[in-house]
């Protein structure tokens, strides 16, 4: 069973299964943007600037708007929520005249990229029997649609909804959907996030967790703390001992 190796220790931390995070860290989030741009004819139809601005406000209202959610007890899907925070977005950049944008900007949600180096490395962990998971805010039907989309659900032995309680992260009880679900201790699984909050949340939960630090950004001063900090996930199968193929 593969194990990690933990900085500053010369200890084999047995990991179970692996669970990730998808929106920010195997689908990429600012895909919809750029391919709705590119079918409609390249960058320039409102400027580089302000895609770049509109894309990142959706995702950072998406956020707001499931953390705000939790904390006054008035749950809505995370389709819901991506669409509101779409709304605040569209409107807040002036583009709320273009509802032909909305509509392709919510379809393209369900088509993400995923990050170049996702598949392969899935591929090479799924091939040693680890069990590995999807734990996420997406509703189970933008999951299932969104991986299988991105080619990835095939190594996935559960793709796990915070649907099932009806709350989103870092609630603690989401957290422990994928130990309950996986039958695996909260140590012995290993969590993997480019959110940082969620690596803290999963962390504070009792997840061992790494860090995919996508966007390159400073620590979080929050409880819980991550083993590993990767710039993406290729370096993760050398981390769990295994050969690069
Ligand atoms: C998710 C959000 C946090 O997939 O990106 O749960």
């Amino acid at each position: 069973m593969p194990h990690l190796t933990i900085p500053g220790t010369s200890e084999a931390h047995p990991i179970d299964a692996c669970v990730f995070d998808a929106y920010g860290t195997l689908l990429d989030v600012h895909s919809a943007l750029a391919s709705v741009l590119e079918a409609r004819g390249g960058g320039s139809v409102i400027g580089e600037d302000k895609a770049k601005s509109l894309s990142n406000l959706w995702r950072d209202k998406q956020l707001a708007y499931s953390w705000l959610r939790s904390l006054m007890r008035h749950h809505a899907d995370f389709a819901s929520v991506t669409a509101d925070a779409l709304d605040f977005a569209l409107s807040a950049h002036g583009l709320d005249g273009d509802p032909t944008l909305r509509t392709e900007l919510l379809a393209a949600y369900e088509k993400l990229a995923p990050y170049p180096e996702v598949p392969g490395v899935l591929d090479r962990l799924a091939r040693t029997g680890l069990p590995l998971a999807v734990l996420s805010n997406g509703t189970p039907a933008m999951l299932e649609a969104g991986l299988a989309h991105a080619g990835i659900a095939g190594h996935l032995t559960a793709i796990l909804s915070v649907e099932e309680i009806g709350v989103f992260k870092p609630t603690p009880e989401v957290y422990a959907i994928a130990t309950r679900r996986l039958g695996r201790a909260a140590p012995r699984i290993l969590f993997l996030s480019s959110n940082g909050w969620d690596v803290h949340g999963a962390a504070s939960f009792g997840f061992t967790t790494i860090h995919v630090n996508r966007q390159a950004s400073p620590p979080e001063r929050l409880p819980g703390r991550p083993v590993h900090r990767l710039a993406d996930l290729a370096p993760l199968p050398g981390l769990l001992g295994l050969a690069s193929t």
